[in-house]
Order: structure tokens, then C-alpha cells, then sequence
């Protein structure tokens, strides 16, 4: 059930791989002099810092392993708290937990990303970082977000693992806060598989962060020889294989986000003039927005249920993965002093809004996002319009 990226595999992913496979190196780290070594890691990094306008970009192996590395950068650890939506994947969570950190959930707004009026009463003395989602790739209110850090002098991380691309206020996601972390796994924009990148301005956050990603290295293990290294690290890198194919999609970007935006335009355009009573659209932060879901809410949560059973769908709580009521690892999960912190229920303005809401696919194609209907990438203008005047039809049919 793939992104966008993944339904346009082709010569371009192709190229960049048999490069890698006719130079005889695998590994990001190769003889430099050496002209058959293609530096495909290191080209990958090159060209992320240069479309996100930021001074550093570092591949590694995940989104999850992005953030990990992200968190470590920005010094959290033991006991330091760090703020996360309710509504997310579970790794944006469970990263900050691997690194000895206590996430605290934040309840959600209508824009399905952190509300920022949430967040100055979750903040208490260990509170490091800030951790706003760009779920389903509209932009966190970065303005609030960033007001509330600065006067507290907070951290913030930008989770950009479902908004590769996206834009805020003309700056790109990721590139706005202390630090971005983004996924290439096989459900986002662009895909190598798997994948990860943490992107940021600040130096001494980007050596901690390549530190956690390679044993403790300093940036392209330059400098720092044993006896030097100061950080403890494990090992996200990412191989020269995987970065060559992601490379090839890159290329595609562009591309792939233009096309998303017209097929949404096009596909809320009708939905719109159907007229559906008590059903609104999320809030849109910013029109950079990714446009690869379209996301509806409804007055009441029986009517959203109804609504998605006629869709064949479901409604956003009843979807699975990414709602903190659905994550019975965290539910389960007992810190070191024997105390379970994360409840059912324990955000009821995001159990309120995930009950009434419904996602549809329009680039990325999830059930577990619950976005079972709608179209993809691939979809032509008459298959977007039929699905969305099919919407209109069925829904219009149970509100009215
Ligand atoms: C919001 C969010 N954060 C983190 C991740 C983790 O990324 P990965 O699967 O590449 O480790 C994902 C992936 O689904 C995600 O959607």
C-alpha cells in the first residue's frame, strides 16, 4: 500500500543503482580518490541541504532512526521529556523512549497536527523539545510552535516523515525548527525502500546526530580516530545501494508533488460544490502542504461511522496505526520506576476529532491511515472525478 514515489519506479531509480553496482562499493564510506566510487550517501546528503536550504543534511537508515538521531543531537536523553501529538506513527513516540527519553502526549486541532494551545500545559521542568508531526503531510502552526519554544527556550524537532516536500510560510518543512527528520520508506512521498534524513543549521547538532548514527564518529569519520570519540553511537548509516535509488526518485519530487496538488484541487473542488451538510475539511496550515490525503470531519462521530461504512472505509480512531489509543505497546509500556504513563482515552479533544474524521487517498494509498477510498497517483482526471463525485453521492445520502 505504497506513496506516491512508489508507483513511478524507473530508469531514473535504475541508472543510479547500476552505477553503484558496476563501482564495486557498497558502503558510504570508500576511497575518495578512487573515480569509480560514486559517493551516492554523500550526494544524496548534498542535494537534501540544498532542496531544504539547510546547512546540513545526514542519510540514515529510517524515519525512526532520523528522529533517534535527531533527539540525540539535540541532547535529549535519560529523563528528559519531549512533546508528541496523540495522532502520529508510533515511532515519533517510541524514538524518544529508545533514547532514554519520557514522551509526553500533546492533544491534536482540526489541522490533525499538535494544538498548540496543548502544548504550555504539558510543559513542566524536564520538558527539552517540541516534537510537531506534519501529519499526512500538512504542516504543523509552526508560528505558535516556534513562539511557545522560544519563550520557554525549548528545542524543536520537526517529525517531517510524512511531509517530504511540504512547505510552511515558504520554508521547507524540517528546515523551520532545530531540526527535521524525514522517511523514504515505501509509504512516503519518495521512497528508497526504506530510509531516513535528518536535516539542520546547526553544527554541533548535526556531529551529535552523525555521532549517534556511526559509533561516535565525527562527519565522515574525519578527525575523530579512536581515543577521540565522545559520544556513544550505534549504527544507522545508510548503504550506497539504497541512497543511488534514492537519488533516482528525488529526480521526481517536483513532480510528484505537482501532480498531487492538482488531483486534491480537483477532487476537494467537487466535494465542495456537493454541498454535504454538517462535514467540513481539516484545516490546511499552509498551502505547501503535501496533498497526498484529503481529510473530511464530520459533526458527530455516528455519523462519520456511517459515512465510512458506506465508503467501505474507516473512520481515522478506527484505523490502527497512527492513534495513541490503538498503540497497545506504549498502553503496555512501564518506565523504570514501575509506572505505566500512557492511558486510554487520556486526550478526549483528539479521541473527539479522530472519531468524526475520514481520510481518502490521494497519493498515498494506507489503510492504515484509514484512507481506503480514493485514488492515487496514477489515477486519471476522469477516474479523480467519478471517485469524488462517488463521494459526494454516498455521503450525501446518510447526512442529509
Ligand atoms: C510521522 C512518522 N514518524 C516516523 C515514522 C518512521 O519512519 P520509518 O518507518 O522510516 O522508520 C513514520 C513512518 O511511517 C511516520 O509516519
Amino acid at each position: 500500500m505504497p506513496g506516491p514515489g512508489a508507483y513511478l519506479v524507473g530508469d531514473a531509480e535504475r541508472k543510479e543503482v547500476e552505477d553503484v553496482l558496476s563501482s564495486g562499493y557498497l558502503s558510504r564510506y570508500g576511497k575518495v580518490g578512487d573515480k569509480r566510487f560514486k559517493q551516492k550517501v554523500v550526494t544524496l546528503e548534498n542535494r537534501f541541504a540544498s532542496i531544504m536550504g539547510t546547512e546540513y543534511a545526514l542519510v540514515v537508515n529510517g524515519g525512526t532512526g532520523a528522529i533517534m538521531a535527531s533527539l540525540v543531537g539535540l541532547g535529549v536523553g535519560p529523563g528528559v521529556e519531549v512533546l508528541v501529538p496523540g495522532y502520529t506513527f508510533v515511532a515519533s513516540i517510541t524514538a524518544v523512549i529508545a533514547v532514554g527519553g519520557i514522551p509526553i502526549l500533546t492533544e491534536i486541532d482540526k489541522s490533525l497536527t499538535m494544538d498548540p494551545d496543548d502544548i504550555e500545559k504539558k510543559i513542566s521542568n524536564r520538558t527539552r523539545v517540541i516534537m510537531p508531526v506534519h501529519m499526512l503531510g500538512n504542516p504543523g502552526n509552526l508560528t505558535k510552535i516556534m513562539e511557545i519554544a522560544k519563550k520557554h527556550k525549548l528545542l524543536v524537532l520537526e517529525d517531517c516523515c510524512q511531509s517530504l516536500g511540504a512547505s510552511y510560510q515558504g520554508k521547507m518543512t524540517g528546515s523551520i525548527g532545530d531540526i527535521g527528520a524525514f522517511s523514504l520508506n515505501i509509504n512516503k512521498t519518495i521512497t528508497s525502500g526504506d530510509g531516513g534524513v535528518v536535516i539542520t543549521n546547526n553544527k554541533e547538532f548535526y556531529e551529535r546526530a552523525f555521532g549517534f548514527h556511526d559509533q561516535g564518529h565525527k562527519p565522515l569519520r574525519m578527525g575523530v580516530e579512536i581515543g577521540k570519540r565522545s559520544l556513544i553511537g550505534i549504527n544507522l548509516r545508510m548503504n550506497e545501494l539504497t541512497a543511488a535509488f534514492a537519488l533516482g526518485q528525488l529526480t521526481r519530487l517536483d513532480e510528484i508533488l505537482k501532480t498531487l496538488r492538482q488531483k486534491k484541487k480537483l477532487f476537494k473542488d467537487i466535494i465542495k460544490n456537493g454541498s454535504i451538510k454538517n462535514m467540513e475539511f481539516r484545516k490546511i496550515n499552509d498551502p505547501g502542504e503535501c496533498a497526498t490525503l484529503l481529510t473530511v470531519i464530520f459533526k458527530d462521530g455516528k455519523t462519520a461511522e456511517k459515512a465510512a461504512s458506506a465508503l467501505n472505509s474507516k473512520t481515522v480512531s478506527k484505523s490502527g496505526w497512527h492513534v495513541y489509543n490503538n498503540m497497545e505497546q506504549l498502553l503496555n509500556y512501564v518506565n523504570s520506576d514501575g509506572k505505566k504513563l500512557y492511558r486510554k482515552h487520556m486526550l478526549p479533544r483528539t479521541d473527539d476529532i479522530l472519531s468524526r474524521t475520514i481520510n481518502l487517498s490521494i497519493g498515498v494509498v494506507d489503510p492504515g491511515l484509514g484512507a481506503d477510498f480514493g485514488v492515487n497517483i496514477l489515477s486519471a482526471k476522469e477516474e479523480v472525478k467519478n471517485r469524488a463525485n462517488e463521494f459526494v453521492k454516498i455521503v450525501r445520502s446518510i447526512v442529509d
